[in-house]
């Protein structure tokens, strides 16, 4: 289009375009695993404006994979291990949507941790299922909330008529759940493992060095018997926002766990009728670097990483131990006694932009091609918050209540789409003590639940929330210090 004067106004503003312009070039340790498409190929870059254009016989369609639509889905489900991979376009928001619709029918009961993403309730709420709650009894190790097998496993055994499970893995600090053994017992239900894993995309990568982290390699959720996995490609992979996958394992379609028909119903039920084809795209380009590429990026980055923490003054540790993701990167600033706001401030002041900071620990997603330069002004940042602590600022009695809040649950199942619609009110959260939650309650970031719709607030719960708003979390649920109760208790 050619700019014209415009009559109305002297003034043009984008405030938008500019803030967006102003954060390009900082350092990147979060998603979107592009670096603000500074991953990308200059070619690639370049092509991405070309891109966006409707379905035309050239091209296929999304939502009804045919023509290069096709061959982009059957080149990812061989990188992936998938029998049938799908782009969604919309985020994996709408792949685990798609997924839970394609597998389950209204009331039916899905087994779930209570630190599953936000997302996960607002489909049991639109699709009319029973979220039944992993019974929690170890201490989570991160204030994700992740189960462990066992309590999985116990779950799967005591409660009765499940039609499925869900799980995540790996959790926002990298921490895998073994999976195996999950899916053996859920299969031998005859009932399916639906696995958020958007996490994971890049373990698809076949990594070859001599890295701790290479030796130590997640293995997929597909490959450990997931019958549905959905990924956001977006996160850790060189793809655009939001470019996600759900793939669908041979041995669910095979075993009847779930229908590939009626799961490609599904797509254009939840998915825009206009999908991106750039955001596609994006994920045919992350595709062929997983075959071509990754696996050499892996190893300079894991290089560089293991420099960095080697550098790491004594106030500051890597949280890592085998089975981990080796491209997550969580440091435990927790003996520096820095309070969370000036670990904001410093990073801010060295033009770090990391995934996030809680109580205890920062979260940085690493973007495969994390410069070295990065690395540098990170390690600068981390020896300023040594420096900076005072004992009265020590956060861990506050990381220590965010994890227990998983060991807490009023209620073991929830039927959440009544709680979403029932008449509700507001009130001050402080005076909110034996009222039941209307809404979800999530520190944001990540968004995972600390109550679910339906809870009972505990005064437990509501000195948690003080202290993180006082950490100056963003604590979704809670808006001017009132929090949305369910009206007749
Ligand atoms: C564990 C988990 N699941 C699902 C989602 C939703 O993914 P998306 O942002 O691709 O819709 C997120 C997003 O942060 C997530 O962290």
């Amino acid at each position: 289009m050619e700019k014209r004067e415009s009559t109305v106004s002297t003034e043009r503003e984008l405030p938008l375009v500019s803030a967006l312009e102003t954060v390009r070039n900082r350092h990147s340790f979060h998603m979107p695993g592009n670096r603000a498409g500074r991953s990308f190929s200059a070619e690639f870059r370049t092509l991405l404006t070309y891109l966006d254009t409707t379905e035309l016989d050239n091209t296929g369609d999304i939502n009804e994979p045919n023509g290069a639509v096709l061959r982009a889905l059957e080149l990812a489900a061989k990188t992936f291990g998938s029998a049938q991979t799908y782009f969604i376009t919309c985020g994996t928001t709408t792949s685990l949507r798609i997924a839970l619709a394609g597998a389950f029918k209204p009331g039916d009961r899905v087994l779930i941790g209570k630190g599953s993403h936000l997302s996960v309730a607002n489909s049991c709420a639109l699709l009319g299922l029973e979220a039944v709650l992993i019974k929690q009894d170890v201490l989570p190790r991160f204030a994700d909330g992740q189960v462990s097998e066992a309590e999985v496993l116990r779950s799967l055994e005591e409660e009765e008529d499940l039609a499925g499970v869900l799980v995540t893995t790996p959790g926002y600090y990298g921490e895998n759940l073994p999976l195996e053994r999950i899916c053996l017992a859920a299969h031998a239900l005859g009932i399916p493992v639906i696995v958020d894993s958007a996490h994971g995309a890049h373990f698809a990568i076949k990594v070859s060095g001599e890295t701790f982290g290479e030796k130590n390699w997640p293995r997929t959720a597909l490959s450990q018997g997931a019958d549905m996995v959905a990924q956001s490609a977006h996160k850790t992979l060189p793809a655009l926002t939001p470019a996600s996958m759900l793939h669908l394992s041979q041995a669910a379609i095979e075993s009847g766990r779930v229908s590939s028909s009626r799961l490609a119903k599904m797509l254009p039920v939840f998915q825009t009728s206009s999908p991106s084809f750039p955001v596609a795209a994006s994920l045919d380009f992350a595709r062929d670097f997983i075959d071509h590429d990754a696996a050499g990026y892996v190893s300079g980055l894991l290089d560089l990483l293991e420099e960095f923490v080697a550098e790491l003054p004594p106030e500051l540790s890597r949280e890592y131990v085998a089975g981990d993701d080796p491209c997550r990167l969580v440091i435990d600033y927790s003996a520096s006694n820095c309070s969370r706001q000036n670990v904001f401030k410093i990073l801010d002041a060295h033009e770090v932009d990391v995934e996030l900071i809680d109580a205890r620990c920062i979260v940085c997603i690493l973007p495969l091609d994390t410069p070295r330069e990065s690395f540098i002004a990170l390690g600068q940042a981390c020896q300023e918050i040594a420096r900076d602590g005072r004992p009265e600022d020590s956060q861990v009695e506050i990381d220590l209540a965010q994890r227990e809040a998983f060991l807490r649950q009023s209620r073991t199942s929830l039927t959440l789409r009544e709680s979403f619609s029932a008449e509700s009110k507001e009130m001050n959260f402080r005076h909110a003590l034996g009222q039941r939650s209307a809404g979800v309650i999530a520190p944001y970031p990540p968004g995972v639940p600390l109550l679910w719709p339906g809870e009972e607030i505990t005064a437990a719960d509501i000195a948690l929330w003080q202290d993180m708003l006082d950490l100056a979390y963003d604590v979704r649920g809670i808006k001017s210090g009132k929090v949305e109760v369910l009206a007749g208790k």
